[in-house]
């Protein structure tokens, strides 16, 4: 079976409808015909400030809601990142064959350096994209699966690897990105200009899977959309409603042009009644689940520590191959 890698950051006490969308959805369906491997990324999350209780209860967070959503830690690796050493060594080695210029180009760093301003944003993420090559590469993966945010990290991940493979020799596997055009970008409720973001501005915006029936509702009940009054798919003129329709027709697994033509002649209301209750019944059974194994944080942590050792044994051999084309003396 064709090996896949995906990962998410542990950044906040819950994930959201968009990494559901956009990830969750396509590994829960790929894990059943692809050697799947499935990280929370650790690593990645300490390239900004956090606080070290709390990054340590996130990840859990995140494990178990990866869990929750349908992936099998039997079946599947799911893995913390930090509990493989590899992926950091691997990143030096590939942030020595990384033009500054390259990663200058990375439109995530500038997006995030630029709300602290370049000079206070760490090195660590200006790197994050060589990082995620790592992580990927590691596994020889055949298959990325992501949102549309993280295409240029993939793109640079594919380049490395040729790059490598061009100077010292067939070591590491070019991975394909797998981005599903419909769940590729979910938006802000209230800024429906931008993607919903674990670091987003506006509260009422995020649809994270841990609400409560209560919480999601409202949110979506008081979503932006325009005056227009005709509920029709336009992301351009229409961005609200569209993204509505969307979240609607992921959740449904129906095209969008049906979903749009259930809402003829009817008003936002009822729209927006028919997202929550979708909402609702998908995020309800994943919360009750997450909650549910966080209660014994002990066996996800042995669930953890299982799968990371299964995982290492995948990296440590990648690791061992591209340290002996790079020329490293091997230790007697
Ligand atoms: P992260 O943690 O920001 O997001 C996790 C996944 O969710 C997707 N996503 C979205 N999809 C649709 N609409 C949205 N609004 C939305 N927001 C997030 C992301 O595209 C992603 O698939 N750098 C990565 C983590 C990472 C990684 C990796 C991913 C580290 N190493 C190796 C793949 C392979 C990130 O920050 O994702």
């Amino acid at each position: 079976r064709p090996r896949l890698f995906s990962g998410m950051q542990p950044s906040a006490s819950s994930l959201h409808l968009g990494n559901y969308a956009g990830a969750l959805l396509q590994w829960r369906e790929m894990q059943t015909t692809h050697d799947a491997v499935f990280c929370v990324v650790d690593l990645h999350a300490i390239t900004v400030p956090q606080d070290p209780a709390e990054l340590r209860e996130r990840t859990r967070r995140t494990a178990a809601q990866y869990i929750a959503a349908g992936i099998d830690p039997e079946h599947s690796t799911l893995f913390v990142q930090s509990h493989v050493r590899a992926h950091a060594e691997l990143a030096w080695v590939l942030n020595t064959i990384t033009g500054f210029g390259e990663a200058s180009r990375m439109t995530q760093f500038k997006d995030k350096s630029a709300r602290s301003g370049t000079d206070a944003a760490s090195v660590g993420l200006f790197t994050y994209p060589i990082l995620q090559a790592a992580d990927i590469l590691l596994y020889d993966a055949a298959v990325v699966p992501v949102g549309e945010d993280q295409r240029q990290h993939i793109e640079l991940t594919r380049d490395l690897a040729a790059r490598f493979n061009s100077r010292f020799g067939d070591t590491l596997v070019v991975p394909e990105v797998r981005i599903l055009k419909e769940t590729a970008k979910i938006y802000d409720l209230q800024n429906p200009g931008s993607k919903m973001s674990k670091s987003g501005e506006s509260p009422a915006g995020i649809l994270w899977m841990l609400d409560d029936d209560k919480a999601l509702t409202k949110k979506i009940k008081s979503a932006v959309t325009d005056s227009d009054g005709v509920v029709r798919y336009d992301p351009e003129l229409k961005p609200g409603v569209s993204n509505l329709l969307s979240i609607l027709a992921i959740l449904s697994g129906r095209p969008v042009a049906e979903v749009e033509t259930d809402f003829d002649g009817l008003q936002y209301g009822a729209l927006k009644g028919a997202v929550a209750e979708a909402v609702v019944e998908e995020f309800r059974p994943i919360r009750a689940r997450t909650l549910e194994l966080l209660d014994d944080p002990a066996e996800l942590d042995r669930l953890l520590a299982i799968n990371a050792g299964r995982a290492e044994e995948i990296a440590d051999a990648t690791l061992r191959r591209v340290y002996d084309a790079v020329g490293f003396l091997p230790r007697g």
